[in-house]
């Protein structure tokens, strides 16, 4: 049954081929000081800097640059990147790149006003802005974390050993996306495949709470039965355009607020994972699809008919004659069978983790309580054991 809810997302997306078109009229919007902010010299290699840099001349804008944006952002980059926008008084930081970037650019566009501590304040504390933000707009070049479309920012704080996610409220969601599919051809095949199963975990860490009839489950029953056809594609032809738009728009759409309206949600599979990426630094997409078959092993019996359902739903498995215990492992079978199919790590020791981890990353990964099983961290230990 679907409670009370607001929605509202307020990003203008411009997809296609000819989204870049969209620029000079997505700027005109604003002052003519915008911070370009980008990764590690992917954009260079592919051009688009240049691109990007013609149209924001063209626009008469004074551009400030932010390079050098690290997959897994961490803290240091952060305050040096408020610095940065508060001391050149930017009008937008236009964030050109991956989840990384854009995570970032909401972070730099909270902090440079911010009066206290960022990370101590929106991160450790998760209290909302009360300082003036800075518009964010993005380009976006490989799919998978939704951030393009929501209040993400996750950051790590390696010192500590912790990666820690704010959801900004729709007043820091990115004003303007501009997704243009043939920007992720040349996105690596290890980070297209981890990008595609981070769509996956989403759309699950959602789907995997609650017993009502809910809308927000039929939906992302159809996202999730695209990804797998779409992914079964674009790892034989990384440049088949209808494969890499299909996955663009379902990576968006499972994480933009819309699938978990009136759900409980999980998300026990992200904290262990981001608290794996605390310790190894390692691909945000791996780290959860190393830990999620055992995580949804230990679990599902505690939500039998909702992985019954995921079995016969997403992965064509007829439920006549097999117990629902059967039917449900059948359903995670495929799952792992898909898993290994694209070519995603099934094991934590491929991230470097070793046993002396276990005790930190499962004291550093918060239980759930809205999850059909929320975890002890002695079960957080034992799921890691299994995923070694
Ligand atoms: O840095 P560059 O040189 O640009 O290279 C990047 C990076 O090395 C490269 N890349 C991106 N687009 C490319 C490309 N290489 C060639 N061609 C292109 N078109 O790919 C590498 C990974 O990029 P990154 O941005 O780190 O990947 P992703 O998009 O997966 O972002 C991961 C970050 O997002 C966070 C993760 O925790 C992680 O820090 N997340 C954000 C979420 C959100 N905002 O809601 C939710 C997610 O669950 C996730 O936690
Ligand atoms: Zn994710």
């Amino acid at each position: 049954m679907l409670g009370n809810f607001t929605y509202h997302n307020p990003t203008r997306i411009h997809f296609g081929k000819k989204a870049l078109d969209f620029l000079p009229e997505e700027l005109s919007a604003y002052g003519p000081r915008v911070l370009l902010t980008y990764g590690g010299g992917s954009i260079k290699r592919t051009g688009l800097y240049d691109r990007v840099l013609d149209l924001l001349r063209a626009a008469d804008k004074e551009v400030f640059e932010d390079p050098g944006v690290m997959p897994n952002p961490t803290v240091e980059k952060l305050y040096k990147g408020a610095a940065l926008a508060r001391e050149h008084d930017v009008d937008l930081i236009l964030a050109v790149g991956g989840g990384s970037v854009v995570d970032y650019a909401k972070g730099v566009a909270a902090s440079a006003w911010c009066t206290e501590d960022p990370w101590q304040k929106y991160y450790v504390r998760q209290e909302n802005p009360d300082c003036c933000l800075i518009p964010v707009g993005t380009i976006l070049t490989m799919s998978g974390t939704g951030s393009e479309m929501n209040g993400g920012s996750v950051i790590t704080n390696h010192a500590t050993k912790q990666k820690i996610g704010k959801v900004f409220g729709p007043e820091n969601f990115p004003k303007f996306t501009l997704l243009d599919p043939v920007l992720t051809y040349t996105v690596p095949r290890y980070q297209m495949v981890a990008g595609i199963f981070d769509v996956m975990s989403h759309l699950m860490e959602q789907y995997f709470s609650g017993t009502d009839d809910n809308t927000s489950d039929y939906l992302a029953e159809a996202l999730m039965r695209q990804l797998v056809h779409a992914s079964r594609i674009a790892v034989h032809q990384p440049e088949d355009y209808e494969a890499r738009s299909n996955i663009m728009w379902t990576a968006t759409w499972a994480l933009n607020t819309l699938t978990k309206m009136g759900k409980g949600q999980d998300w026990q599979v992200h904290m262990i994972g981001q608290s794996i990426g605390a310790y190894t630094d390692a691909t945000h997409g791996m780290t959860l699809s190393a830990v999620s078959p055992a995580y949804y092993r230990f679990v599902a019996l505690y939500g039998l008919p909702k992985f019954v359902r995921f079995a016969r739903t997403v992965w064509d498995i007829p439920s006549d004659g097999l117990s629902d215990e059967a039917a449900a492992e059948a359903g995670i079978a495929a799952l792992e069978s898909w898993m290994r199919e694209i070519g995603v790590v099934m094991h934590i020791t491929e991230l470097g983790v070793t046993p002396d981890m276990l005790e930190g990353i499962a004291a550093g990964a918060p239980s759930i309580p809205t999850a059909y099983h929320p975890l002890s961290k002695d079960d957080i230990i034992e799921i890691l054991r299994r995923s070694m």
